[in-house]
């Protein structure tokens, strides 16, 4: 019996988001800033058998629900051995990775054998030069090509990610929803945050969630989907004509779902995050390379989830960014 995560707004704390690496072998625009960021000396990132320790305080507190993010999470071969041992925790009841595609056929049999659950492929253009000029790679096949092997793996069902940016790829929702249908993945139009580099984002870059679904219904009426829990990120939708595939609007923007927030995110280099856009982090790393025990680490989570924002404040006229953009928390 493990004491409640529950922080000071009366929400339960079940799901941790693990950024393994900073790395990444993409520049989205949305990201990463123009020069790139540097990267973080290897003996920086937690190790496996310290991503481990950690996970297992936090599930002893009531994790239920762990996602990889990164960075580019496949840039770490012994992320297939972290798969595992994250499997065969107990407690640990939904194990999900969220990666760009890019290096996902040399890993597909190894992570579906290790136990990995589902998995988030990050898509933002169907057109070549879109796509290059959002993630300034050439890899648009490689992409598609992952999406099929996660159905061949049966990491369904698969979640594809597009962030929307007003003027270079909102000429496309309607193609991305034809690809949801061809291609039977739960496709996930999320608005623009401001994670990016400084001074990048604009409120007017923005598409916001409810154009999303109003030109979608314009051509395939959409149905909500039924049970969906308050704490997700996703508002789902599926096609009233039986079609594969779903709809999900993330619109953290003009939709915040904060109020019923979930997540925790611990950094590659051992911090933890209580929000995306925390300004405050709490170490684990060095107290955990210093000796702390499982009762010290659980109680400095207990510390950080005391302390967990309210809610982003992204529309307040006095919204600072993170200093880490989103590569350096983890999407
Ligand atoms: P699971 O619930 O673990 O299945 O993940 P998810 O549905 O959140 O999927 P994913 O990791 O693909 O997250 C989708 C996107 O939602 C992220 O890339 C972020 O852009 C956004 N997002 C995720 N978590 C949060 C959050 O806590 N706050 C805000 N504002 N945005 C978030
Ligand atoms: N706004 C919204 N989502 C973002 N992501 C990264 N940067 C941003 C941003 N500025 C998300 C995307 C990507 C995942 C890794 O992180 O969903 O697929
Ligand atoms: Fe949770 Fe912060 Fe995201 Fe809001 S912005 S949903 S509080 S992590």
């Amino acid at each position: 019996l493990h004491p409640l995560l529950r922080d000071a707004h009366g929400r339960v704390i079940r799901d941790l988001r693990i950024s393994i690496t900073d790395r990444c072998n993409f520049r989205c625009t949305y990201c990463m800033p123009d020069e790139g960021v540097t990267w973080k000396a290897a003996e920086e990132l937690l190790t496996v058998d310290e991503i481990l320790a950690l996970a297992r305080v936090f599930v002893g507190l009531g994790i239920e629900k762990i996602r990889l993010t990164g960075g580019e999470v496949l840039l770490r071969d012994d992320v297939v051995a972290l798969t595992r041992a994250l499997r065969q925790l107990p407690g640990v009841k939904d194990l999900a990775l969220t990666t760009n595609g890019y290096r996902f056929e040399q890993y597909a049999a190894a992570l579906a054998e290790a136990g990995l659950q589902r998995i988030t492929i990050s898509l933002d253009s169907l057109r070549e030069e879109t796509f290059h000029r959002l993630t300034r790679v050439r890899a648009l096949d490689r992409v598609l090509r992952a999406i099929e092997l996660a159905h061949r793996y049966r990491l369904t069902p698969v979640r594809v990610n597009c962030v929307l940016m007003r003027g270079v790829n909102d000429g496309e929702i309607e193609d991305f929803a034809d690809f949801a249908r061809a291609w039977d993945v739960s496709l996930r139009f999320i608005e623009y945050m401001p994670l990016d580099g400084p001074g990048e984002w604009q409120p007017t870059l923005v598409v916001p969630g409810r154009e999303v679904r109003a030109r979608i219904q314009a051509r395939y009426p959409l149905i909500p989907i039924a049970g969906q829990s308050p704490s997700e990120t996703a508002r789902r939708y599926r096609f009233a004509d039986g079609a594969p595939g779903e709809i999900g609007i993330i619109a953290p923007v003009t939709e915040p779902f904060c109020g019923a927030c979930s997540r925790l995110r611990l950094t590659a280099d051992g911090k933890l995050r209580t929000c995306l856009f925390s300004v405050v982090e709490y170490d684990l790393r060095d107290a955990l390379r210093a000796g702390a025990g499982q009762q010290e680490l659980a109680a400095r989570i207990l510390t950080a989830v005391a302390q967990k924002e309210a809610g982003h404040r992204i529309n307040e006229p006095d919204f600072i960014p993170p200093s880490r953009t989103m590569s350096c928390i983890g999407g």
